[in-house]
């Protein structure tokens, strides 16, 4: 969208949070959040990131959506308008959807995967232990399936064809929510899940020392800013198209709720399954999770391969509304710095997430020996974006907003269009309680990474 032209706005608060919620529920949420969840530690990790969401998560999407509704304009201008130093962070923001969007995609590529396996009724073979991992391994399947993902969502941004996408998956969103609901329910009254069902939702204090407090916390803040689009600019470009007279804080509360309920469930959906199928908890849990836990439940299940399939032709339809608007980010990132023409803008895309996707593809297989900073280059990946380059775009946001333009400026855009009850919290979440946490975060997950720390 080119800044010069008239903005469109959203209809009313429920469209802006319709459509907002539809930019932040993705592979997040359904993908991401258990296998965290599961891997530091389940009910603290949870804790941790409710207790993040409504504090930090608050602050910085209310002061994202403000930013971009007073400016009128996407992250890089919006940031040089608010203050002349401050428009490096505006390039910065947009690094981040260049970096996630390759790896996205082969996580869709997965999802698109496992749909043609449940569809071609081979889904009693995906329940198998060594299914997943057989996948992976291979050096061309896992290839192929990104490349389609890679193709479809080019060829919806190339002919800007988004709208008939957003349009099914308005219905494919509702229907992937009740479909959660039913899978939670029978996953977690499986024999033996409810030794997950405890492991995930009840804190564990007994086994906590500063050093798994500080990498949980790493993990929830990252995820918080992944699972909510944040530090990346992307709220900033959905306030600009927002009314004044929508209530802002509200939509801010309405938007998490969505966001953290939607992923609270495939949680619940994904360990209990773990520990009913397996009697433990998940060895190691990466980012195949979702991928080894599920078809196991669906195996049981009467009708599984029928609610396979369908369940992951949802995902896959929210996996594809994100990837198309990562998309269409860096692609108008692009034609705004440089006036570049629409097509060969995509193309150039296109075929830059192809390369970027595919190291991370082949770190699974043939490059599976080698690691970067003791990572896999798909970890490696969303490591630099989440625990890295996020938290600096985070926390110079919070400089900027609470040290050099003030907290006025997002309260009183915040009150154009309501009472700002929680301005209080905004003010000192912005500027002291975030910018310490990020410090903290930040020094602890580079000393961690390089292995100075040990935590
Ligand atoms: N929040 C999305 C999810 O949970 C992922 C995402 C990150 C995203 N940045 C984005 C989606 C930008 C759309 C646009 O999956």
């Amino acid at each position: 969208m080119t800044e010069t032209k008239q903005r469109s706005s959203f209809s009313g608060r429920i469209g802006f949070v319709l459509a907002a919620a539809g930019s932040a529920v993705g592979l997040g949420n359904l993908w991401r959040f258990p296998y965290l969840a599961a891997k530091y530690g389940g009910g603290i990790f949870l804790l941790v990131y409710i207790i993040l969401a409504i504090t930090f998560g608050f602050g910085l999407m209310v002061a994202e959506i403000a930013i971009g509704r007073k400016t009128g304009l996407s992250a890089v201008g919006a940031y040089k308008k608010l203050n002349k130093k401050f428009s490096f962070l505006g390039w910065l923001t947009s690094i981040v959807p260049m970096i996630i969007l390759p790896y996205y995609c082969v996580i869709g590529g997965w999802v698109a995967k496992y749909l043609s396996v449940y569809v071609s009724g081979q889904g009693q073979a995906a329940a198998e232990d060594s299914f997943f991992s057989g996948f992976i391994s291979g050096t061309w399947p896992p290839i192929f399936w990104f490349f389609l993902f890679v193709a479809v969502t080019a060829v919806i941004v190339l002919f800007g064809v988004e709208k008939g996408v957003e349009r099914a998956s308005k219905i494919m969103m509702p229907i992937l929510v009740v479909l959660s609901l039913v899978i939670a329910m029978y996953s977690v009254t499986r024999p033996g899940a409810l030794e997950g069902v405890k492991y995930y939702l009840l804190p564990n204090f007994s086994d906590l020392t500063p050093g798994t407090l500080a990498n949980t916390l790493l993990g929830a803040v990252g995820q918080l800013f992944y699972s909510m689009s944040l530090a990346m600019g992307i709220m900033i470009t959905y306030g600009s198209y927002m009314k004044k007279e929508n209530d802002l804080e509200k939509a801010v509360g309405q938007i998490e709720i969505f966001d953290t309920g939607i992923a609270l469930l495939a949680g619940l959906m994904i360990i209990p399954a773990v520990f009913a199928f397996t009697g433990a908890a998940p060895e190691k849990p990466g980012p195949g999770l979702m991928f080894q836990a599920l078809p196991k439940v669906f195996n049981s299940m009467s009708f599984g391969a029928v609610f396979g399939a369908i369940f992951f032709l949802l995902v896959l339809f929210a996996a594809l509304t994100s990837a198309i608007s990562l998309m269409e980010t860096v692609v108008s990132i692009f034609q705004d710095k440089f006036g570049w023409k629409r097509r060969p803008t995509c193309a150039l895309v296109a075929a830059g997430c192809l390369v970027l996707g595919c190291v991370s593809c082949l770190g699974y297989s043939v490059w599976d020996q080698v690691t970067v900073i003791g990572m896999q280059f798909l970890d490696f990946f969303d490591f630099i974006s989440n625990s890295v380059i996020m938290p600096i775009v985070a926390l110079l946001t919070c400089i900027c907003i609470g040290y050099v333009v003030g907290t006025k400026t997002v309260s009183e855009e915040v009150k154009l269009s309501s009472r700002f009850r929680r301005e209080k919290l905004f003010v000192v979440v912005i500027k002291y309680f975030a910018p310490i946490c990020l410090v903290l975060i930040l020094i602890s997950s580079v000393l961690s990474a390089f292995g100075v720390m040990k935590i």
